[in-house]
C-alpha cells in the first residue's frame, strides 16, 4: 500500500505548471469513439482515471497510440463492441460517458454502475431522461446499465437539476442523432464547454455551450484526422493557488484559464491573501493569517465543490468562524473528521460545517476520503506541525499528475513510500 509521508511547516514558494483537466479528459476521451477517423489528444493528465478510459477504449476496439505521457492518438474506425469491461468502468465516476458516447456510435451500449469518489447519493436519472427523449431504452439490471435505440432523434430535453454528467451525457448522444436536439438547464463548467469545442472541431454542430442552453444539429458523422488540447485544469489551478493562501506561500500557478477562477479568486482576496492577474497565469502570495469567509458551493460560475475541502483547509487556519454551506454533494465534508484530527475545530452538520479558526494544525495519521479530499489533506500536512501521513492515495492519483513533486518543486517536504500490509 502506497501512502504519502510529509514533514509539515513548510511556506511554499516558486512555480507551478498545471496540466490539462481531469474533468475534460474524462469527457474528451470517450467522445472519439463518435468520430471515424483518428484524433490526436494533447494536454491530457497522465493520471489513472485517463489510462483507464484508454485502456476501456482499446478494449472496444479502438487503436490508442500514446506518443507522450501527455498526448495519445485515437484511431477509432472500427469500434468492434458496445459492451465496456465492468472491472475497468467501476472504477471511476466517468466511465458513465461512454453510454451516451455508445449509443451515439453503435445506438447500443452496456455499461457497469460506475465508481468513483462516495461523495453521496449520485442518481444518473437525469442522464436516462436524456437518452430516453431521443429515443433510447435504457434499463439497469444486475450492475450494468443497458442502453439501446433503433434511431436517435433530436429533440427538446430540459435537465431538472443542472448537471454536468447529464449535460455531456446527452450532448455525446445526440451528436449524431437526427435533427436537432435542444438541451436546456444545462451545466456551464469549462469541461463542458472544451467538451462540445472537441467535438466541434471534428466535425460537430455545437452551439451555446457555456451558457443554459445547448443546441446540436446532429450530423451525419465526424471525421477525425485533427489535433486537439484540452483545457487547463481549474481544480489544480484553485488547489495550488489555496495551497499559498493556507502555507502564507508565494505560487506563480502557470498554464491556467484565470477566468475559470473569478470566483475562486474573488474569495481569496475577501481572505485577505493578494492574486495578481496575467493572461495565462495566476500569483497568489500572502504572509498573513486568513481572514474568515463563508462560501456556497454552486455549480459554475460559482464556487466549486471541487475545491471545497482546499478551502477549507485555509480556513481551518483563518482569524474567525466561517461557514462552509456544501450545495452538491450529500457526503463531501468526510475530510473534515480527518483535518479534526490534526487540530482544527470543525463541526459538521449535514450539508453545513463551522470552521472556527486556530493557530497551528499538527502532523496526524490521516485518509484521503476520497479525491479532493486527499488535495487538502496534502495541503494541511504541508501546513503542520510535524509529520503527516496520508493513505489511500489511489484516490488523489485517479486526479492529479505527480501531485507530489509538483509540491517537492515548490518547497514541500513530501515522499511516496510503500508500506508492507500487515495482514
Ligand atoms: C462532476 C465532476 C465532479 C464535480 C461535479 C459537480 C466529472 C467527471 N466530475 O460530477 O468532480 O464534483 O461535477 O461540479 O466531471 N444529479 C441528479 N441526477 C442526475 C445527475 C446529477 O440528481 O442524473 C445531481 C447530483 O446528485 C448532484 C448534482 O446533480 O447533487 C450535480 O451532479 P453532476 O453535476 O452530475 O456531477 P457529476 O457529473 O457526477
Amino acid at each position: 500500500m502506497e501512502k504519502l509521508v510529509i514533514k509539515g511547516g513548510t511556506r511554499l514558494s516558486g512555480e507551478v505548471v498545471i496540466g490539462g483537466a481531469k474533468n475534460a479528459a474524462v469527457a474528451i476521451l470517450p467522445a472519439t469513439l463518435l468520430v471515424d477517423g483518428i484524433c490526436t489528444i494533447s494536454n491530457l493528465p497522465y493520471i489513472s482515471d485517463v489510462k483507464i478510459s484508454c485502456k476501456i477504449l482499446e478494449e472496444l476496439g479502438a487503436k490508442v497510440t500514446w506518443n507522450s505521457n501527455n498526448e495519445v492518438v485515437i484511431d477509432s474506425r472500427n469500434i468492434s463492441s458496445f459492451k465496456t469491461p465492468i472491472d475497468l468502468t467501476s472504477k471511476f465516476r466517468a466511465s458513465y460517458y461512454l453510454i451516451g458516447a455508445l449509443l451515439g456510435r453503435c445506438r447500443a451500449a452496456v455499461v457497469g454502475l460506475p465508481g468513483g469518489c462516495n461523495l453521496g447519493a449520485r442518481p444518473v436519472d437525469q442522464h436516462i431522461k436524456g437518452f430516453e427523449a431521443l429515443g433510447a431504452n435504457v434499463d439497469i439490471l444486475e450492475g450494468k446499465i443497458n442502453a439501446s435505440a433503433k434511431k436517435l432523434v433530436g429533440t427538446h430535453i430540459y435537465l431538472d437539476k443542472v448537471s454536468v454528467g447529464a449535460t455531456i451525457n446527452v450532448m455525446l448522444a445526440s451528436v449524431l442523432a437526427e435533427g436537432t436536439t435542444i438541451i436546456e438547464n444545462v451545466a456551464k463548467e469549462p469541461h463542458v464547454v472544451d467538451l462540445a469545442n472537441f467535438l466541434n472541431t471534428m466535425g460537430a454542430d455545437i452551439r451555446g455551450a457555456g451558457t443554459d442552453t445547448i443546441k446540436i444539429n446532429g450530423v451525419e458523422k465526424l471525421s477525425g484526422n485533427t489535433a486537439y488540447s484540452v483545457v487547463p485544469d481549474q481544480i489544480e489551478a484553485g488547489t495550488f493557488m489555496l495551497a499559498a493562501v493556507a502555507t502564507k506561500g508565494d505560487i506563480l500557478i502557470k498554464n491556467c484559464i484565470p477566468e475559470h477562477l473569478d470566483c475562486l479568486t474573488a474569495k481569496i482576496i475577501e481572505m485577505g491573501a493578494n492574486v495578481e492577474i496575467h493572461d495565462d497565469s495566476i500569483r497568489v502570495w500572502t504572509d498573513t493569517t486568513p481572514n474568515s469567509a463563508n462560501i456556497t458551493t454552486m455549480p459554475y460560475p460559482g464556487f466549486p465543490t471541487d475545491l471545497q475541502p482546499q478551502i477549507g483547509v485555509a480556513l481551518s487556519l483563518s482569524n474567525g468562524t466561517s461557514i462552509i454551506n456544501e450545495g452538491i454533494w450529500e457526503s463531501r465534508f468526510q475530510y473534515t473528521n480527518e483535518l479534526n484530527k490534526m487540530g482544527a475545530n470543525i463541526i459538521n452538520q449535514g450539508k453545513s460545517a463551522v470552521f472556527t479558526g486556530v493557530d497551528k494544525l499538527y502532523g496526524a495519521p490521516v485518509e484521503a476520503t476520497d479525491l479532493r479530499a486527499g488535495a487538502a489533506l496534502i495541503i494541511a500536512g504541508i501546513v503542520a506541525n510535524g509529520e503527516t501521513s496520508i493513505t489511500n492515495i489511489y484516490h488523489i492519483d485517479r486526479g492529479y499528475e505527480n501531485i507530489e513533486d509538483k509540491f517537492r518543486k515548490l518547497g514541500a517536504n513530501i515522499q511516496r513510500v510503500i508500506e508492507e500490509d500487515i495482514f
